[in-house]
């Protein structure tokens, strides 16, 4: 986006997309810990725009493990073998030779099937791809607002069923490829299981509502016909990811970003097929939505 807006901290540069969506911070350096004002206005930022990234922040594993535990525990990362010696570590990696569709190519938010999904999620960039590779990010938040005082009516109270199933169930997606990954996935009877969570949710520091369902995780609406249900949530994702409410972010090498999971949802974009991309992700843990 050409417009930014540069918001008022004492301690960090922010400028941020006009729409309030995303934004970039600048003037610090995050592989050491941040003093406490620092941290702050940085968890300030998070929670007023949903998606914030820091360019030019060469971190090594250890930096990126102590960057995340700034912000609360790691959270559970289940059905990916992490990296060695490092549970909490996760790595993205695509070969050029790759076929298997990219990871994280459907929207979601990550691992909302859990009691308690991640409050946010990090992302370190090692190896970015001169073309494609970006990542989505749909506001949950402005969809919401923007939804008819009837549809705000209709959806007050209603539990969205959450689970793993489609993607990694014993017969989900990654179950049936054939094409080579290099990302080990661990498909199992385990992601079968389903957790109900408010299909509109409150965001626990700023108050505000968000929509909380997805295409790949949410797989019905509680007590309502499936019919009804599967109908109410294809209108409601095709609502949230309209281009007014998506931040499409384009990274460079050694860009870290942190996103919101309690209102935000993302999407990993392909198009650098015959290219490798490497990212290094960890979650930060998040209480049972309400
Ligand atoms: C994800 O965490 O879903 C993947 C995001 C990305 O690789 O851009």
């Amino acid at each position: 986006m050409a417009q930014t807006q540069v918001s008022d901290f004492q301690s960090i540069e922010v400028a941020a997309n006009p729409d309030g969506f995303g934004a970039g911070i600048t003037g610090l350096d995050i592989s050491k810990p941040l003093q406490p004002e620092t941290l702050q206005e940085v968890k300030e930022a998070w929670a007023a725009h949903g998606v914030i990234y820091f360019p030019d922040q060469p971190l090594t594993l250890d930096e990126l493990e102590a960057f995340t535990l700034q912000f609360g525990e790691f959270g559970e990362d289940p059905f990916i073998k992490s990296m060695e010696g490092r549970p909490h570590v996760l790595e993205l990696r695509r070969e050029p030779d790759e076929k298997a569709t990219n990871f994280g190519a459907g929207w979601h938010s990550d691992w909302s099937f859990q009691e308690t999904p991640p409050a946010g999620t990090i992302l370190h960039s090692e190896v970015t791809p001169p073309v494609g590779g970006d990542t989505l990010y749909a506001d949950g938040r402005r969809a919401y607002d923007d939804l008819s005082d009837e549809m705000k009516a209709r959806l007050e109270g209603l539990m969205a069923i959450h689970s793993a199933i489609l993607p990694y169930g014993s017969k989900g997606l990654f179950a049936q490829e054939t094409e080579k990954r290099t990302m080990k996935i661990i498909s199992s009877t385990k992601a079968e299981t389903k957790q109900l969570h408010p299909l509109v949710r409150t965001h626990p520091v700023t108050g505000r509502k968000a929509l909380y369902v997805s295409p790949t995780y949410t797989i019905g609406i509680d007590g309502m016909d499936e019919a009804e249900a599967q109908k109410l949530l294809g209108e409601l994702f095709a609502h949230m990811v309209q281009d007014k409410y998506v931040y499409r972010h384009k990274w460079q090498q050694n860009m870290l970003t942190l996103w919101d999971n309690r209102c935000c949802l993302h999407l990993a974009d392909g198009g650098y097929d015959g290219h490798l991309r490497v990212m290094h992700r960890t979650t930060i843990a998040g209480n049972v939505p309400a």
